[in-house]
């Protein structure tokens, strides 16, 4: 059995006491208990976050890490420092970093890296914008960025990875991928993992849906068989809105 999450990406939102507010309204919510639910807040306040979540089931995830182990690199913040003080979760490659920060799957390769290697869980994002789905070209695009940023692992290290599937044109935009759109990019990537990893692993790695998904959609997005919960940008804000995706299953 696949686990369920539902990840909300705060972004740059939330100053202090509005972040704290949040994380403490939808960690003391009732959800489905089935569903892994994490809340991946800016890093400068996951430390409190997590001491909040400690008698609770909501894990906490960073937004960013260095692909560097450590030492003179002004203003990042690395996998070691992020696990000290107990998030479990790390996006890898979200589309807003790879447009304005320029990342590319090698450096999403190495970060991948060194989030496992602190025993971290990485949600590797993949993508494509408006214009390749246009061309045809969007398979093609998700492919490289799968192989590229995730084929250097071996089986064991592809098991304790979270995929998400984000189109760029459906991201804080308002428009979802059509439920088809999803399962069938969905049912893509896993064939993508079973070629190079064989069936059993590749029906073991949640693969989630990002962009738009909201309480009245999701359930829709959520029934596909590929389709392993979701990857929540401006609904997650909302903490009704959130935990109404978390029981949309
Ligand atoms: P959105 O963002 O839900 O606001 O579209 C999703 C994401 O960027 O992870």
């Amino acid at each position: 059995m696949r686990k369920k999450i539902v990840a909300g990406n705060w972004k740059m939102n939330k100053v202090h006491a509005d972040a704290i507010n949040l994380a403490t309204e939808v960690i003391g919510s009732s959800y489905d208990g089935s569903v892994n639910l994490i809340v991946i807040p800016p890093a400068v306040f996951v430390s409190e976050i997590t001491k909040i979540a400690a008698s609770s089931k909501v894990a906490v995830g960073v937004q960013n890490t260095s692909q560097f182990e450590a030492g003179a690199y002004t203003g990042e913040l690395c996998t070691a420092m992020i696990k000290s003080v107990g998030a479990q979760y790390a996006l890898v490659g979200h589309s807003e970093r790879r447009a304005y920060f320029n990342e590319r799957n090698e450096v999403l390769a190495a970060k991948v890296k060194q989030v496992l290697k602190d025993e971290l869980t990485p949600i590797y994002c993949c993508g494509e914008m408006l214009e390749e789905r246009e061309k045809g070209n969007h398979f093609n695009l998700v492919k490289t960025q799968i192989k590229e940023g995730l084929f250097h692992l071996d089986s064991s290290q592809i098991l304790n990875c979270v995929i998400a599937y984000e189109p760029v044109w459906a991201i804080g935009t308002g428009v979802t991928a059509s439920s088809d759109q999803a399962q069938e990019m969905h049912a893509f990537i896993r064939e993508l993992l079973t070629d190079k990893y064989g069936a059993d692993t590749a029906q073991s790695i949640s693969i989630l849906y990002g962009g738009s998904c909201k309480p009245s959609n999701a359930k829709e997005l959520f029934l596909n068989k590929d389709v392993d919960g979701g990857l929540i940008g401006g609904a997650s804000l909302n903490t009704s809105d959130f935990i109404a995706i978390a029981n949309s299953f």
